[in-house]
């Protein structure tokens, strides 16, 4: 395979990623970004895929940045690649992304579930920003997305201990969409995946869209912003389509147009 750590299955419509750094509980080196930004453009770029999972091991869906990686570096090397800037490409695919935990997803690991567009957890997933016990704090995101995800009490109380989070305490306070047997997690994620990527598609891309300008606009700019996306949706054959298919009590055949 192209990939030196990841395992890449096409399952019709759905793009299985699962990340594969066994000896290293998936933490997230240069090359594993490399492969998953090639891995994301790819799905991008392919009309047949409608959704992507990304999962790990059932141990770890990712332990983190990687440290070993991190230990010697210092200030002018970090801020001077802008370090972890690459992680933001990874969030600008217009197409869902769905992050599948199980295990370990600590600091970049939860970071990383946290820049998919939302997370189905195995009952065995712990989630925490550990970074503070190192010394710093997390660097990909995770101080906003988390605080956003789950408010601030929560969020600051887990950047500050470091300590981690169930799956039931993730899913009660709104980090998790769903917590699902481990034994089906991937298969679940995988059924819900093909759910989406059966939608129409430029619907499925103006509700991701959407939804995701809610974390970024205010109130009235963020309504607003929906209502020309949804208007924009009738100059759309697929929208004539949904609309009979619906009267005509008949699914609907999706152009993507
Ligand atoms: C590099 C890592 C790693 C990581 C684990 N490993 N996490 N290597 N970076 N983040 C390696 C270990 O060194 C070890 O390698 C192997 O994976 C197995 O890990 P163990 O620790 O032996 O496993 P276990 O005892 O089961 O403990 C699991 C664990 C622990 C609780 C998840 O590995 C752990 O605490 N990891 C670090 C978690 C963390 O702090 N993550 C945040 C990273 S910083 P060897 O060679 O010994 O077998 C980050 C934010 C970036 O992500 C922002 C700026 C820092």
């Amino acid at each position: 395979s192209e990939y030196q750590t990841l395992i890449i299955e096409q399952r019709g419509a759905v793009t299985l990623v699962t990340l594969n750094r066994p000896e290293a509980l998936n933490a997230l080196n240069a090359q594993v970004l490399a492969d998953l930004l090639a891995a994301i453009r790819a799905f991008d770029a392919d009309d047949s895929q409608g959704c992507a999972v990304i999962t790990g091991s059932a141990k770890a869906f990712a332990a983190g940045a990687d440290i070993k990686e991190m230990q010697a570096m210092d200030f002018a090397a970090m801020y001077g690649s802008d370090h972890f800037a690459g992680w933001d490409v990874f969030t600008r695919t217009r197409k869902p992304v769905i992050a599948a935990v199980a295990g370990y997803a600590l600091g970049g690991g939860c970071e990383l579930a946290m820049m998919c567009d939302f997370i189905l957890a195995a009952d065995t997933a712990k989630f925490g920003q550990p970074e503070i016990k190192l010394a710093v704090t997390p660097g990909m995101g995770g101080s906003q997305r988390l605080a956003h995800a789950v408010g601030k009490a929560k969020a600051m109380e887990m950047c500050l201990t470091g300590r981690m989070m169930d799956a039931e305490e993730a899913e009660r306070a709104g980090l998790v969409a769903r917590i699902v047997p481990a034994a089906d997690l991937v298969e679940e994620a995988v059924k819900t995946a093909a759910t989406i990527a059966g939608m129409a598609p430029l619907a499925v891309k103006a509700n991701k869209e959407m939804v995701n300008a809610a974390f970024d606009m205010g109130l009235s700019q963020g309504v607003q912003f929906e209502r020309r996306l949804f208007h924009g949706l009738f100059g759309t054959a697929d929208q004539k389509e949904g609309m009979n298919a619906f009267v005509e009590k008949r699914p609907g055949n999706w152009q993507g147009r």
